[in-house]
């Protein structure tokens, strides 16, 4: 057994998860000044004040934090690239001097940019890379780590990054992976369209489900890449082989992908960059997340996600980096932080669910992750702050 005390606070979140992360506010956040917590290795005991640790407990040898520390949830990220090899920096510099995503992406780079270096990469490159980027996004806090594939669009390609997540998943014990198959991520351009979603149907998802290999699969569902129909498709085809789902929506254009991924019980929806009103009202009525990714309407200056208007109307709203070479080159969710308060305007409660519970409930964890409460998972962050505010006022790229 284990115990931390004087924490300058404990937030445990137990009110948000009382709300199912919907509009919570910052009593929701449950914030415990001078806390203590009791745990072992596979459950948290008992949380509360310093002062008020049961005497069964008092034996323990603490730990003091010295009220210099405070303890959250474990922060997660459920939205990565994280598996991938060479860079973009020369598009990002025609970005820089005004051509667009889109119209890189038409002449060959792109994510096919990244497709290339990807395949060219062995296995364990790929894993070396990995783990330098998880190591990083470990010494900022976070716990838990969501990673695609979609760089490889062949069998053996997409195979190969599936498997540096089962890797990352045994060398980072003391974290949480969750890996998704996104075949789906755009064309390959030496195969005809209907083969590769064929190839996408019926050999590399029964295998990737045979193989347990992924927890999810995605689709990027966009103008230039998968088409609505396209998109149910495949997914409809993930589920019967007993994957959960999820849907890349409405980034470059509104094409209520997100109201498919409604549709479909996906377990979130993200982007939503250029989502619709009446499809912010159906994804706030659903328990759908809504996965937004403000480094990426940074990184591609555009407009951010309609925040506001998702969670005021009760959606379940979480927040994660994109993590990848085109759209958000950066590995920094407590960056997403700053991003979300300063322009998604939201507030210290709104955040903190996001990077907790909601999106460990995109991820389906929330049964066992997300908040600090007795019988959970002892799956927490410690930060050099005195107050969860502190974390994201310090910018940290
Ligand atoms: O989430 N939208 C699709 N996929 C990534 C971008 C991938 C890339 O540009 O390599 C995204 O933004
Ligand atoms: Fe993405």
């Amino acid at each position: 057994m284990k115990l931390l005390t004087h924490a300058a606070e404990v937030i445990t979140g137990s009110g948000v998860r009382r709300k199912f992360g919907r509009q919570p506010k910052v009593d929701d956040m449950d914030r415990i000044p001078d806390g203590a917590m009791v745990y072992d290795e596979k459950r948290i005991l008992w949380v509360g004040k310093t002062k008020d640790l049961p005497k069964r407990f008092a034996k323990l040898k603490a730990q003091s934090l010295k009220n210099k520390k405070i303890v959250t949830p474990g922060l997660v990220d459920c939205h990565t690239h994280l598996v991938h090899a060479g860079s973009r920096s020369e598009e990002f510099a025609a970005r820089c001097a005004g051509e667009s995503y889109e119209s890189i992406a038409k002449r060959g780079g792109g994510i096919w940019s990244t497709v290339r270096a990807t395949r060219e990469a062995t296995e364990a490159e790929l894993f070396k890379l990995a783990c330098e980027r998880v190591e990083y996004a470990r010494s900022t806090g976070v716990k838990v780590i969501e990673s695609k594939s979609g760089y490889g669009l062949n069998i053996e390609g997409e195979i190969k990054q599936l498997n540096v997540n089962q890797l990352l998943k045994k060398k980072f014990n003391d974290m949480i992976f969750s890996s998704t198959f996104l075949g789906a991520h755009d064309f390959p351009k030496d195969q005809p369209r209907a083969d590769y979603i064929r190839d996408i149907c019926d050999v590399m998802l029964p295998l990737v489900a045979k193989k347990k290999l992924a927890d999810c699969c995605d689709v990027f569902s966009d103008r230039g890449y998968y088409t609505p129909e396209e998109t149910r498709y495949i997914l409809s085809r993930a589920k019967e082989l007993g994957l959960d789902i999820k849907v890349h929506a409405d980034e470059l254009q509104n094409t209520e992908a997100t109201d498919l991924a409604v549709d479909l019980g996906a377990w979130s929806a993200d982007h939503l960059l250029k989502v619709s009103e009446a499809s912010v009202r159906r994804i706030a009525h659903s328990n759908t997340v809504a996965v937004l990714l403000p480094g990426t309407a940074f990184f591609l200056k555009t407009p951010y996600a309609p925040a506001r208007r998702l969670i005021d109307d009760g959606a379940r709203v979480a927040i994660a980096t994109d993590f990848n070479p085109g759209s958000c080159n950066n590995f920094s969710l407590r960056f997403m932080m700053t991003l979300s308060a300063l322009f998604m305007n939201m507030s210290a409660a709104e955040i903190f669910a996001a990077v907790t519970f909601n999106a460990a409930a995109a991820l389906r964890l929330e049964k066992t992750i997300g908040t600090l409460e007795v019988g959970l998972k002892p799956l927490f962050s410690l930060f050099d702050a005195e107050k969860f505010e502190d974390i994201y006022y310090k910018m940290t790229v």
